[in-house]
């Protein structure tokens, strides 16, 4: 199922927030999302995902979902967002509960997906025993678990150290590269946008427009640290995102 985003705009009141974003989020791709602080990204995420319409424009779902798609747009959060009175398997079975699957079927899907993470041995730890890493991978599994069409990422790696966002990001190459899944995700880290997507949609400064999509078509798997042709990339990205922070500053200074 691909995602297409036709004329998006919104406002929150007086505040133009997005101005006419359209967008194809291809089945099997990941598109990071970024731009300035207070750009409108978490707001396209909602739109999105659903949880709130669009002022103008339509999100359009295009082709059937995956074969056991129980929710086609899955959020996974910042904060990982897990119970914690419920261990790790606790976690993943109440989303599939959610849509009636217990017994066998929730085990096999279970088990599948804490071996997808490389959890299968902390199934029945309590969140609280997991490092920052672990507990989002417990989250990236339960969206998993779901079979999503898309998996929306809000900055899911930005509450952790350096050192662990660097070995989920191998993790998250090496799920795709296992079995690719779709997904939008946000970043702020241009290293973590060019490691990762497909494509990069660079945000204007409010209200975001689309200022350049950037493809990259180089393997995910083929991506190192230290890359040139990435680095490349990401310098030419971060030109684009200083000029809009720039340009945001001059507007402020013109109030
Ligand atoms: N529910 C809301 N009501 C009113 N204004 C909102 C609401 N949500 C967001 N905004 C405003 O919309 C603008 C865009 O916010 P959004 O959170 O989408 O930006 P962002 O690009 O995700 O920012 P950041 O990079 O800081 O996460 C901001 O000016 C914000 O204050
Ligand atoms: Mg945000």
């Amino acid at each position: 199922m691909d995602i297409r985003l036709d004329a998006i705009s919104h406002a929150y009141g007086e505040t133009e927030v997005l101005r006419d974003i359209s967008l194809e989020i291809p089945a099997g791709r990941i598109v990071c999302l970024v731009g300035p602080s207070g750009c409108g990204k978490s707001t396209l995420l909602r739109l999105i995902g659903g949880l709130e319409r669009a002022s103008q424009g339509r999100v359009l779902q295009l082709g059937t979902p995956p074969a056991d798609c129980l929710n086609p747009l899955t959020y996974i959060f910042q904060d990982f967002a897990l119970l914690p009175w419920r261990s790790v398997q606790g976690n993943i079975s109440l989303v599939l509960e959610d849509h009636g699957i217990r017994g066998a079927r929730a085990d096999a899907t279970i088990d599948d997906v804490l071996a997808r993470t490389k959890l299968s041995d902390f199934s029945n730890a309590l969140p609280r025993q997991l490092s920052g890493g672990m507990k989002q991978r417990v989250a990236i599994a339960r969206a998993l678990a779901v079979n999503p069409a898309v998996m929306l990422m809000d900055e899911p790696l930005s509450a952790l150290d350096s050192q662990t966002r660097e070995l989920l990001m191998d993790d998250l190459v090496a799920l795709w590269t296992r079995q690719p899944f779709t997904a939008v995700y946000v970043t702020h880290n241009l290293a973590e946008a060019v490691r990762l997507g497909h494509y990069i949609v660079v945000l204007s400064r409010r209200p975001g427009a689309i200022r350049e999509i950037v493809e990259i078509d180089k393997p995910l798997g083929a991506r190192g640290y230290g890359d040139a042709d990435l680095e490349v990339i990401q310098k030419h990205l971060w030109d684009l995102m200083r000029e809009e922070a720039r340009a945001a500053d001059e507007e402020l200074l013109d109030v």
